[in-house]
């Protein structure tokens, strides 16, 4: 049917009975469309009258293009390119694009998707009449606001076909522009392509980032479990992301390597943090005795931890394991945060420290940081990534007031004045980035490349997945955002990683703290997945 459908120019003059006609406006009606949105109008035009006026449009505007033809102007205007007298009916396909303060689900970013949906059911009437054995005839020969004034159609209506439609007195085999030597269909190979546009730099085979047997084994028990469809929220995205990544849901008991990364940043000169460096490696050896926070969390969670030292100014700690790069990163308003040799040392730094905790066995990786000056590090990497402006992805940090929220946006400002952006992730990481992050993009990658569940903490973790993302567009599959933090600029890089969080506490501690308190939400989600009954099981009715 696809193949023998033609533009049809050639009518016989019988009329198209009701039950036909309502066929083929029925097939139109059941186009897709965006958001359901069914934009579509359709006016059947019958009146000789009409059809008269409409074929006077097209004929003029016929002969205005052909004077744009120059010496094909002969050629075109020997094609006929209208029926519209001809045929018995006239179907007038209008989109109408609605109140533009109406916000229509899935036409945010493509307004003419609504376009779109009504050029699907435009195809749907057309295969459907040719089914009938009725012809179509597509006419694009008139100016909207003249075909707006002749049917009364108001302006934020597009009339966007004139279709001929009647009993058709032709079967041409080929489109008649390729008969009369117009045009040609072209080879299917030169409209298709492979993964990539053709003569677009190729990436290298990546293997599978994802199992989707599994995902969709995970989704089909969750349809059978005794609860409305859909009704676990965000728990049934995390179910179905986890089997993805690791091939099973989340297991009940939940055992998670924790690996905060510690580094001191240039940029506290210029007055980015209400503390001194020293405190950075304070708090790093207070982690590591298991007094802060994160100790606590780990302790009750049974998980394990991993504190290391990439880059604190200062000696590292007792307890800590040392894997310093440098003492600290240096000024970005005076240059590279990071040069090129310790950009990939952290980087590999954070791959090896990753690595170690899966070989353990671990069922995750929780991602923390400690890093006086690091959420001005965050928002800047942010910025650099992202091109977001400072005043989105800066926040008060340990508690800033307004006069020291001002400093950190004008060194954010600065910093990417400097170094510019939007930045590949390797440029700006080593442009603004800091030790800790570094590693902790290299432990996402790493963990990627394993297939580990990355549970990320607060907006630091985030930035740095973000450049793991930049890097290998794959590792966003493995990512399982665990909380919103208190930090604004943390909810526009969960966007940007596509991420929903478990939980929204106005956390702003760090030290993977939010990721741990998420876990026992991710276990349990396991465990309903596993132990709940089925609908059939529970002798439970579905709904209809
Ligand atoms: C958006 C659109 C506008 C068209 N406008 C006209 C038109 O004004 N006059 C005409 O004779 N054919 C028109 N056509 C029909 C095309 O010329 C025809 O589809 C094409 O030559 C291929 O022929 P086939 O439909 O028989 O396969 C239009 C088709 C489309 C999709």
């Amino acid at each position: 049917m696809i193949a023998e459908r033609r533009d049809i120019r050639r009518f016989r003059p019988d009329s198209v009975p009701d039950d036909v006609l309502r066929r083929i406006l029925e097939a139109a009606h059941r186009a897709p469309s965006v958001g359901l949105m069914q934009p579509w109008r359709l006016i059947v035009v019958a009146q000789e009258k009409t059809r008269i006026e409409v074929r006077r449009l097209a004929q003029r505007e016929r002969l205005r293009q052909a004077s744009r033809f120059d010496e094909r102007a002969r050629q075109f205007l020997d094609q006929k390119v209208e029926g519209v007298v001809e045929a018995p009916l006239g179907i007038v396909v209008c989109c109408d694009h609605g109140e533009p303060e109406v916000e229509v689900l899935g036409r945010g970013t493509i307004p003419e998707t609504d376009v779109y949906s009504t050029a699907c059911a435009i195809e749907n009437l057309w295969l459907a009449a040719r089914a009938e054995g009725l012809g179509v005839g597509w006419v694009s020969f008139y100016r909207p606001d003249d075909l707006r004034a002749v049917l009364g159609i108001p302006a934020r209506v597009d009339p966007m076909a004139y279709l001929c439609v009647g009993w058709p007195d032709e079967r041409p085999k080929r489109p008649g522009l390729e008969a009369a030597g117009w045009s040609s269909r072209l080879p299917l190979d030169d409209v298709v392509m492979r993964e990539r546009w053709r003569d677009a730099p190729g990436s290298e085979d990546a293997p599978a980032a994802i199992d989707h047997a599994a995902a969709i084994t995970a989704r089909d028990r969750l349809d059978q479990l005794v609860k409305p469809s859909g009704s676990l929220g965000v728990l049934e995205t995390l179910i179905e992301r986890w089997a993805a990544i690791t091939g099973r849901p989340p297991p009940s008991q939940l055992r998670a390597g924790a690996l905060v990364c510690a580094a001191d940043h240039g940029h506290v000169v210029h007055g980015t943090s209400l503390f001194d460096a020293e405190v950075s490696a304070q708090v790093t050896a207070a982690a590591a005795r298991g007094d802060s926070a994160v100790g606590v969390l780990v302790r009750q969670g049974d998980h394990r931890l991993l504190v290391a030292d990439l880059g604190l100014a200062g000696p590292t700690p007792a307890g800590v394991r040392d894997a310093k790069i440098a003492r600290g990163s240096a000024d970005m308003l005076a240059g590279p945060a990071l040069a090129a040799g310790e950009l990939r040392a952290g980087l590999a730094a954070g791959a090896a420290l990753a690595g170690e905790l899966a070989e353990g066995g671990d069922d995750c990786l929780v991602l923390g940081e400690i890093g006086i000056g690091n959420t001005t590090t965050s928002a800047a990497l942010v910025c650099a990534l992202t091109g977001a402006a400072p005043a989105l992805t800066v926040g008060r940090g340990t508690g800033m007031d307004a006069a020291g929220l001002a400093r950190k946006r004008a060194v954010v400002a600065a910093a990417i004045e400097r170094h510019g952006g939007p930045l590949p992730a390797h440029a700006a990481l080593q442009a603004v980035g800091g030790l800790e992050l570094a590693a902790l993009t290299g432990a996402v990658l790493e963990a990627a490349r394993r297939r580990v569940p990355v549970v990320l903490d607060g907006y630091a973790t985030a930035a740095a997945a973000l450049a793991a993302v930049g890097l290998d567009p794959s590792a966003a599959e493995v990512l399982v955002a665990s909380h919103r933090s208190a930090e604004p600029g943390h909810d526009t890089v969960l966007a940007e990683l596509g991420l929903e969080p478990l939980l929204d506490l106005r956390l702003r501690l760090g030290e993977a703290s939010g990721a741990l308190l998420a876990l026992p939400i991710v276990a349990a989600a396991g465990v309903l997945h596993r132990e709940m009954a089925t609908f059939d099981e529970a002798g439970v009715a579905r709904a209809p």
